[in-house]
């Protein structure tokens, strides 16, 4: 039951009416015309690395974060490795990580050789919070990765009281938050840094894979770049440091720019969609997340927490609705990261069985809405589910 990201479509008629989980064909297909005209611009001055675009998009991306300097990355998985690299995280450190997110957040954290201590979450929101942050700290902490998971920024500065004192770092895993705020600030903005990812289903997706970093600290914007492009110093020829190839193409960073003025609408309706599901299924046996006080989400995903969840999923599925889990086994419970040995985390492991994403998408309308909202009614009302 893997989500697809293609149109949803109604062939013979509202009877067998599909409700996609995401649909980029009908988010991009009003945007055609902008993105072959840059395609064309752009090979004509042959800007595929570097150049004029991504220069642009980099500008862009700053401004609308609330931050001086983007830098963009080929991913979101390696925007979090570059950053924690910058830093001069490494072995011998540990970096305090949710164990309620997307394995590549963890992911990064090994691949610089330090090592990922996971936490619980909290049980409203699912985002971790000071409490579960504090709990962790040792004397190997160097780092926080807070995860705005779901679209909801994390409260960053109530995190940072506690991290601030001890000399740890924050670092904003963003890649689900494109323009999230909390108490007026975007996501990405408070921490030392925020990463992002464009991976083509996120609330700014490219046509393909591309990331950025964003940071109001000049020196490490500066040793990011130098590390994503091959070590190269500002002397053409000259390494200054063991780097890798991690960029954003111009192409890529040509096609967000046509995207971001869309960003904010797109992020409203996502709001609105959200409150829809929540009204009409208020008086049914679903959990939705909580939004704390302060925060503006933008919902990159619909998650709920029901009982049954397996079969609800078929129930919808039967009936030619998409959902997907994010996520159905917690980071730390993964065999990639067992090793680790974190120990029981109540809440995450709980939720984990009871997680369901409903499908959520900018140009899905009240009707598409409605309906996964009947069909999962009458999951309860006929399939003899028990509250
Ligand atoms: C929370 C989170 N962090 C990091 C990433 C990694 O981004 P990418 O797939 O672009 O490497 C993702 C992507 O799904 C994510 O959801």
């Amino acid at each position: 039951m893997s989500p697809s990201y293609s149109s949803s479509t109604r062939p013979g008629g509202d009877e067998r009416r599909t409700v996609s989980f995401c649909d980029l064909p009908a988010l991009h297909q009003p945007l055609m015309a902008e993105f072959h005209h840059r395609f064309d611009e752009l090979a004509a001055a042959a800007a595929f690395v570097g150049g004029e675009w991504l220069d642009r998009f980099e500008r862009e991306w700053a401004r609308y974060c609330g931050v001086d300097h983007a830098i963009g990355v080929a991913n979101g998985t390696d925007a979090i490795e570059l950053v924690l690299r910058g830093i001069g995280i490494g072995p011998g450190d540990e970096v305090i990580v949710p164990a309620n997110t997307f394995i590549a957040t963890p992911a990064a954290v090994v691949a610089i050789g330090a090592t990922p201590r996971f936490v619980d979450v909290d049980p409203g929101t699912l985002l971790v919070t000071p409490t579960n942050v504090l709990s962790a700290i040792g004397p190997a902490t160097a780092a926080v990765i807070v995860v705005h998971l779901y679209g909801q920024m994390v409260d960053v500065e109530s995190v940072m009281s506690v991290t601030e004192p001890r000399g740890i770092v924050v670092i904003e895993d963003a890649a689900q938050a494109h323009g999230a705020t909390f108490r007026g600030a975007r996501a990405g903005s408070l921490g030392r840094a925020g990463t992002f990812s464009f991976y083509p289903s996120k609330n700014l997706g490219a046509l393909g894979d591309g990331g950025a970093v964003v940071t109001d600290d000049a020196a490490l914007a500066e040793r990011i770049r130098v590390l994503g492009n091959h070590g190269r110093g500002r002397i053409v020829g000259i390494h200054v440091e063991v780097g890798r190839n991690s960029r954003l193409d111009g192409i890529q960073a040509a096609f967000l720019s046509v995207k971001l003025p869309n960003l904010d609408r797109e992020n409203r309706r996502r709001r609105a969609a959200a409150e829809r599901y929540r009204r009409r299924l208020s008086d049914l046996p679903i959990s939705f997340p909580e939004v704390q006080p302060g925060a503006e989400p933008v919902h990159h995903l619909m998650v709920v927490q029901v009982n049954g969840r397996d079969r609800f999923q078929r129930w919808l599925a039967d009936r030619h609705i998409e959902t997907s889990v994010h996520y159905p086994v917690p980071c730390h419970r993964q065999p990639a990261f067992e090793r680790f040995g974190s120990g029981y985390l109540p809440i995450v492991e709980r939720a984990a069985d009871r997680l369901v994403s409903l499908p959520l998408f900018p140009t899905m309308t009240d009707d598409d809405i409605d309906l996964v909202c009947e069909v999962a009614r009458a999951f309860w009302t006929r399939s003899g589910a028990s509250r």
